[in-house]
């Protein structure tokens, strides 16, 4: 069954490339970079990963990603992420990247962008992985920010094909975001918004009619409303599920109370993810195996799962029906 899993091809749709920094190439860019940090050693960091809710694993991770300067740096952190994703057997990766930690330490816009883009680029050339990066705004911050984030973005507009929100969640409604997401909107950029991972499901409401997204990053929350469940099962609106995730920021305290399993059983188009796998521990397939090994689930449920990772994905149709026939016939081939 192991087996099945890491040989299955799949879509990641939700990954921070800032949350795949290892403690490793954090220490060693710390270096490179004559930053300082409060940890000297790998055990130190990973010692010090405890977390009791979103905002403060935040603290770390931002805290985290203050040695990531230069390009290269950006590449480097994302060549490293590729790498786990082939392991995975990840064929297709939709990454956020979060642009206002880094200018807001004076690191430039462009700086963050060709870094990643240049690794991504490497991917489809040497690992055959294909990719799309999201540009997500921090909701703690103002709208004006976000907004001037979008001007920064607008000049890259084949490089970035949408917009997320990301960071701390309760308080920071997606209706602050709404005229940012209507011009991203205008401007070609497709969407997609955190929502119902700590907020109530009133936030997943707003980002659907008010933000108008593709799709929910999170979205466990939305149980607690019926009405919101047969909205997002109706329109089959993708939910970007990170199960360990979850786990490590308390929004449930054990794997076993998870609701993945509800979330299937609510007919949702529900997608197995890492989130952030270098703070939590876990990259995709660690994901599917904990969630499977929690819930009993079988091979036709791991495969839906895989399933609506590319159906959920942002490929065109052409690249889309290319994998879910990759998918099924790996599938077949496991019997
Ligand atoms: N939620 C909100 N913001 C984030 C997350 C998350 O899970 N990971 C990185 N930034
Ligand atoms: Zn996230």
């Amino acid at each position: 069954m192991q087996d099945f899993i890491d040989r299955l091809p799949k879509a990641e749709l939700h990954v921070h490339i800032e949350g795949t920094l290892e403690p490793e190439l954090m220490l060693q860019l710390a270096e490179r970079n004559a930053v300082g940090l409060r940890y000297s050693t790998v055990e130190e960091a990973r010692a010090a990963y405890q977390f009791s809710d979103l905002r403060s694993f935040l603290n770390i991770y931002y805290e985290g990603a203050r040695v990531l300067l230069r390009e290269e740096d950006f590449h480097d952190l994302t060549w490293a992420y590729l790498l786990k994703a082939r392991q995975n057997n990840v064929i297709h990766t939709e990454i956020f990247f979060d642009p206002q930690i880094h200018t807001e330490r004076g690191v430039p816009f462009d700086t963050v962008l060709s870094g990643i883009r240049a690794a991504l680029d490497a991917g489809r050339r040497e690992l055959d992985i294909t990719s799309h990066l999201l540009l997500c705004f921090l909701r703690h911050l103002s709208a004006d920010a976000a907004m001037s984030t979008l001007e920064q973005a607008l000049p890259h507009r084949d490089a970035i094909l949408g917009v997320g929100l990301d960071g701390s969640e309760v308080g920071n409604p997606p209706s602050k975001f709404a005229s940012v997401f209507e011009r991203a909107r205008k401007k070609g950029f497709l969407s997609v918004a955190h929502a119902g991972e700590e907020g109530p499901p009133d936030y997943i409401w707003q980002a659907l009619d008010v933000l108008r997204v593709r799709r929910i990053d999170h979205g466990v929350r939305c149980l607690e409303n019926r009405r919101l469940v047969e909205r997002l099962r109706r329109d089959q609106v993708p939910l970007t599920v990170c199960p360990l995730s979850n786990v490590k920021l308390r929004v449930f305290d054990r794997i076993e109370d998870h609701n993945i399993g509800q979330l299937l059983e609510a007919g949702l188009c529900v997608s197995v993810n890492s989130d952030d796998p270098a703070y939590f521990g876990a990259y995709v397939n660690d994901n599917y195996r904990a969630v499977r090994d929690a819930h009993g689930l079988g091979r036709s449920e791991i495969l839906r799962l895989a399933r609506n990772s590319l159906v959920a994905s942002f490929l065109d149709d052409t690249e889309k029906r290319r994998c879910l026939a990759d998918l099924e016939a790996s599938a077949a081939g496991a019997r």
